[in-house]
């Protein structure tokens, strides 16, 4: 089938990637252009395991362009554009907004029918806000083109084996039409394929999200008080997760849960829920204590080293979680925002995503892991694996991911183990 994909950002990519690898022609379609010409020279533009080598592979079946007209062939055209958080937690749908009137200039000139397939985040009721957009085209849905809606599930740092290998596809259609042509194109995953509504299957993308934002909120304040009683919360999490109905993933207590999706999701989430008059109590305390935990570390830090004024503090870890170049809402943003408050002299290193974090903190010296190693305290805030090859012995080391092999430290502490 010959694909269109709007937005080629993490999940825009992987998609482009994903389908064109199995014998799709995938146009991919993005606003920056230093980007477009990355991909085109098969150069990934972020850094995802894998990336570099499916680029070379499939770049026969994968162009890349600003230009939206190059479109016009595609027989299913996905919308994943970034759907970030507005001021107030509600999700800016602009992107998505512009991105439907796009493609409704397109159909407007072709007779063609095609199925146009939203796969960014967006609220639920937001796929079927744009059916007023593409039929300003003139085409009617149903009869000259179809919608669908297919939520991601890919985690950064595992994308690739994500989209190859998914627990499950969810597929919202809007008719049978649409249905048909959508499964085609997912003909090849044998997977559990979910038929259901739009807006059920935006509801089930944001459900899943906040449930495992909830699930890692949770372990962290079960940690926090584990941390008071002397408590390994990590055994804690081992047996609980031999009861299948809980299980051992996202149980991993640490400085809080960041990236790209679970904060925007649960506060867009908490923003749909008041607008209609409910009160989402819990998904407030889920991100409540999220903002909270990562300062836990620096009382930590602090109960060590009262005060950090002019104190050398080493940072290994700056992505919001290993395996990835990506630093939208890390935790490690908080901390060495506290830390350069408190007058602490920073030297930070991550494998990837030091050049990203630079943007942010130009300030601070990034260094290799050994120059880290050797200040008045280190944090550990990403569990690169690389971070069980380091020698911590006379350290004094404050945890927040669980790298064992800190433990050789000569004083070692987890933020809530
Ligand atoms: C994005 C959304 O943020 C996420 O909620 C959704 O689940 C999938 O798409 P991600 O790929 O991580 O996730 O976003 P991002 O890395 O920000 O990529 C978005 C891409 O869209 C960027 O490359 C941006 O340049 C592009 N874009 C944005 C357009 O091409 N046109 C626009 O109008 C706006
Ligand atoms: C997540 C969802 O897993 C994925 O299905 C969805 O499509 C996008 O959002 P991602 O954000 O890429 O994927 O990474 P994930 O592995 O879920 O980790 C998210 C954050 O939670 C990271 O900061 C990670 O460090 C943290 N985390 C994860 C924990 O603190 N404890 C855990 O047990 C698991």
């Amino acid at each position: 089938m010959t694909i269109g994909v709007i937005g080629l950002g993490y999940v825009g990519l992987i998609t482009a990637v994903g389908f064109a690898s199995l014998g799709n022609k995938v146009i991919g379609v993005d606003v920056e252009k230093a980007k477009i010409d990355k991909i085109n020279r098969s150069e990934p533009p972020i850094y995802e395991n894998g990336l570099k080598e499916k680029l070379k592979e499939v770049n026969p079946n994968l162009t890349a362009t600003t230009d939206m007209s190059a479109l016009k062939n595609c027989e299913i055209i996905f919308i994943c554009v970034g759907t970030p958080s507005r001021k107030d937690g509600s999700i800016d749908l602009s992107y998505v907004k512009k991105s439907a009137e796009d493609i409704s200039e397109i159909i407007r000139k072709s007779d063609a029918y095609r199925v146009i397939v939203v796969k960014s985040t967006v609220v639920p009721g937001t796929t079927e806000s744009l059916i007023p957009i593409l039929e300003k085209s003139g085409k009617k849905l149903g009869k000259d083109f179809g919608l669908a809606m297919t939520p991601e599930f890919l985690r950064e740092g595992s994308a690739l084996e994500d989209f190859f290998n998914p627990d499950r596809i969810v597929i919202g259609a809007y008719d049978d039409k649409s249905k048909e042509a959508v499964s085609k194109l997912f003909k090849g995953f044998g997977q559990n394929k979910f038929y259901t509504k739009l807006k059920t299957a935006e509801m089930i993308k944001y459900a899943s999200n906040s449930f495992l934002a909830t699930k890692i909120s949770f372990i962290n304040e079960i940690g926090n008080v584990c941390k008071k009683l002397d408590i390994d919360t990590y055994e804690v999490a081992k047996g609980m997760g031999m009861d299948k109905r809980i299980g051992r993933e996202f149980l991993n207590c640490g400085i809080g849960f960041g990236g790209s999706c679970f904060p925007k999701d649960v506060r867009a989430l908490i923003a749909k829920a008041e607008e209609l008059d409910e009160d989402p109590k819990l998904l407030k305390e889920v991100m409540a204590l999220n903002d909270r935990q990562p300062l836990k570390k620096v009382n930590l830090l602090k109960k060590h080293i009262p005060d950090l004024k002019g104190k050398t503090i080493g940072v290994l870890g700056l992505a919001f979680k290993a395996d990835t170049d990506d630093i939208r809402e890390s935790r490690a943003i908080p901390i060495v925002d506290a830390l350069l408050r408190e007058g602490a002299i920073i030297k930070a290193h991550d494998p990837q995503a030091e050049e990203n974090f630079r943007k942010l903190f130009p300030q601070i010296a990034y260094s290799s892991p050994e120059e880290v190693l050797n200040s008045d305290a280190v944090l550990i805030l990403t569990n690169w694996k690389s971070f069980e090859n380091l020698n911590y012995k006379g350290k004094l080391v404050l945890d927040g991911r669980r790298v064992l092999k800190a433990k050789e430290a000569d004083k070692y502490e987890g933020i809530c183990w």
